[in-house]
């Protein structure tokens, strides 16, 4: 979709600056390496995209020398415009196995859980080891479905959330912020 004129103007309010979200996924990557570290095997960190391109990239950095981590992306499509469609379509797969090892599932946002749900279906039907779940942001007045979530980086309210990954009809993921979208964007 072609919009003109800055991004910046559609958005009504910064949640979380770039330095928040950095401070805050340091921290969630020094979470991840006390309790990985000592494992045999690295784990396999599975960036749901699009939303979590930023955060996973990150995530992964911040993680850095300290361990060992195997890198795999699943594309699914769960929302149309800022409503969740209840039904997840995998786009993209995963390319290796995950039999037998440990799963860190990287998302941008629970909101319903109807897409987690599924994730975690599809992936606990292929053995592996253990999965644990990731999550940038977490809007939990608006749950349906309970879907444990084992790191979290920040609870929002119920407000539509754009930037660092996170879109409305594929614009906004550029955004190095994140921010709430002016109501009169898609009223
Ligand atoms: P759920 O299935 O309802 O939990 O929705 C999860 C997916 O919906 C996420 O992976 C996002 O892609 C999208 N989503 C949910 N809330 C927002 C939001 O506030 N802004 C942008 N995308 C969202």
């Amino acid at each position: 979709m072609l919009r003109k004129g800055p991004a910046e103007q559609d958005i009504k309010e910064v949640l979380y600056s770039a330095e928040d979200i950095r401070l805050r996924v340091t921290s969630l990557a020094d979470t991840i390496v006390m309790d990985y570290q000592d494992k045999e095997q690295a784990p396999i960190l599975i960036a749901v995209l699009m939303g979590s391109v930023h955060f996973f990239s990150d995530l992964m950095r911040a993680i850095g020398t300290r361990m060992h981590v195997e890198p795999d992306f699943m594309v699914v499509k769960s929302y149309d415009g800022t409503h969740s469609s209840g039904t997840v379509k995998i786009l993209i797969d995963l390319r290796a196995s995950v039999a037998d090892r440990d799963v860190i599932v990287v998302e941008d946002i629970v909101d319903t859980g109807s897409t987690m749900k599924s994730i975690l279906d599809i992936l606990g039907n292929r053995h592996p080891s253990s999965i644990r779940t990731c999550v940038l942001l977490d809007k939990p007045s608006t749950r349906q479905i309970e879907v444990p979530i084992d790191y979290v980086g920040f609870e929002v309210p119920n407000l539509f959330v754009v930037g660092y990954g996170l879109d409305y009809n594929e614009a906004y993921r550029q955004l190095p912020f994140i921010g709430v979208l002016k109501e009169e964007i898609y009223l």
